[in-house]
């Protein structure tokens, strides 16, 4: 065999080499992408099914896998993250949201339970954090280290929704949010303002009441 046979053979074998080396890097990229979570893709977008709501009065589109707990649809993909993460099992309620008006523990309410719905978090709840239960809490100086509070402002909001006059004992039934700061007296306190101040602004005043300007 002369020179020239030997590197026509060089050439076949180096060609082949760099066939199943294209091939090869395909599969490595085809198994990166499959092991990636669902909602992501290589090129970062987002993929899985279409969920529309409306979110802080905008109309929003996930494109999220529909059982995407709707705690992380608001966390990570419309990053609105002051809806905390505590528990993820619906016990605590850091994670608390209002969906049509009522409180629910976004861990546990699958995306696609919310389509068509309205959802408020907690930088949905006013503009200038002037609702009258970010106000009650704020003169209050209710949160310790903060951290369950959006909830506890989400799950208040929610009672005055329901209850604009709550007794003790709605307080008491409907504010099962835990703090770890031990914070309930002033929790308390503050919604039982709030309900004072949402219904003094109805009559068109903001004053605090004189028996709260003392605290
Ligand atoms: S994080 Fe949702 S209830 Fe605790
Ligand atoms: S204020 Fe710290 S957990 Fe409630």
């Amino acid at each position: 065999m002369n020179k020239s046979h030997h590197l026509l053979g060089l050439g076949a074998c180096l060609s082949l080499i760099s066939i199943k080396l294209r091939r090869y890097r395909r599969l490595i990229r085809s198994q990166q992408a499959a092991s990636l979570p669902q909602r992501y893709n290589l090129k970062g977008l987002i993929e899985g099914s279409m969920t529309k709501l409306l979110l802080n009065g905008q109309p929003v589109d996930f494109l999220l896998d529909p059982q995407t707990p709707l705690l992380w649809a608001l966390r990570d993909t419309a990053n609105l993250t002051g809806t905390k993460y505590g528990c993820g099992k619906g016990y605590c309620g850091a994670c608390t949201v209002m969906v049509d008006k009522v409180a629910v523990r976004s861990c546990q309410v699958p995306l696609e339970t919310v389509e068509g719905a309205e959802v408020v978090t907690i930088e949905g709840l006013a503009s200038d954090a002037g609702h009258p239960v970010q106000r009650a809490w704020l003169h209050l100086q209710v949160p310790q280290c903060g951290y369950c509070m959006p909830g506890m402002i989400m799950a208040a909001a929610a009672l005055l929704e329901d209850r604009p006059e709550p007794t003790d004992a709605d307080i008491e039934e409907h504010m099962t949010n835990l703090c770890r700061c031990g914070a309930y007296p002033r929790v308390r306190h503050a919604v039982l303002l709030a309900a004072e101040l949402k219904a003094r602004s109805s009559q068109g005043t903001s004053e605090i009441p004189a028996a709260d300007t003392e605290n």
